[in-house]
């Protein structure tokens, strides 16, 4: 199947499902409002269809995967509102709409953000899996999402605001703010196929190449984007003076990385039947425009 075909049946199943598991928050004044405004505001689903993508290259059923999708795109998009807030990036708009700060105020948005990230649990939680593979779904993405992954690699962001930093210091923190947690999208697609450890290894893999591609991506588009159509302002990372790759090496380096990591993570499949929807999509973040 098409790219573009089978990538917009996965996002409108993981809309579908994301939509049911919001209905079922509890209505506490503003905070579930508040979660559903950032959750279902338009984000692209990269990570769980890559999940979903994972599970299907290594012969599972996608259904089992949902939930794992889910959870982790919960998470991801608390980790965007808090990314947001006047203390972090301060940034005014995010998918398309004013940030959740800036509609619900501070505390909404921090507290939003804190449930979505408990919820996400919950929700992996209820995968219909053996308890074994939850289990292990539930420490991939703890491990990806904390102090060992984005959240260790969100502080070194900040840290690093206003200073020059060495190459692999700016490395480590995009693999950690942004690898991880796709690398964990990654894995947990694994993980409900049953699959083995180096297939598991293999996709993870191709994962971290494809996360740091897509932040450096990201980094660039932070410069040479179009607002409007990215749905978050650009310039943020000057404005702050993150110490990204684009700071570091110019746009041109940057563009030929993400050639580079783009062209190794595609390698990594290579054992592999049925993986043109990995390699495409890897091309496709690539090349990416929003
Ligand atoms: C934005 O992620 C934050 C980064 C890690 C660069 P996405 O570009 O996947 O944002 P959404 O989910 O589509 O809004
Ligand atoms: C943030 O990176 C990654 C997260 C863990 C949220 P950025 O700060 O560059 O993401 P954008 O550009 O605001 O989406
Ligand atoms: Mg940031
Ligand atoms: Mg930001
Ligand atoms: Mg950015």
């Amino acid at each position: 199947m098409e790219l573009s075909v089978q990538l917009h049946m996965d996002q409108e199943r993981v809309d579908r499902a994301l939509e049911d598991y919001a209905s079922q928050w509890p209505d506490h004044g503003p905070l579930r409002e508040a979660m559903t405004y950032s959750l279902m505001a338009g984000g692209k689903r990269i990570r769980p269809v890559l999940t979903l993508a994972v599970c299907r290259l290594f012969g599972g059923q996608v259904e089992t995967a949902l939930p794992f999708a889910c959870g982790l795109e919960m998470v991801h998009t608390y980790s965007l509102i808090h990314d947001d807030l006047p203390c972090m990036d301060d940034d005014d708009f995010r998918r398309g709409k004013p940030t959740s700060h800036k509609v619900y105020g501070q505390a909404t948005a921090v507290l939003a953000g804190d449930a979505l990230l408990t919820a996400a649990f919950s929700v992996l939680a209820s995968a219909p899996l053996p308890s074994e593979q939850i289990c292990r779904g539930v420490s991939v993405l703890a491990q990806a999402a904390g102090p060992a992954g984005m959240v260790g690699g969100q502080i070194l962001d900040l840290l690093g605001e206003g200073k020059t930093l060495r190459e692999e210091d700016v490395v480590t923190i995009e693999a950690l703010k942004t690898g991880c947690m796709i690398e964990a999208a990654a894995r947990l697609g694994a993980i409900a196929a049953g699959s083995t450890p180096e297939e598991e290894e293999a996709a993870a893999t191709y994962a971290r190449k494809v996360g740091l591609a897509f932040q450096i991506r990201d980094d660039v588009l932070d410069v040479l984007g179009d607002a409007g159509e990215l749905g978050k302002p650009i310039g943020s990372d000057q404005t702050r003076q993150k110490s990204t790759f684009v700071a570091l090496k110019g746009l041109e380096a940057c563009e030929e990385w993400v050639d580079t990591l783009t062209k190794q993570a595609i390698q990594c499949l290579e054992p592999f039947q049925n993986k043109e929807f990995l390699c495409a999509l890897a091309q496709f973040l690539a090349d990416r425009t929003k």
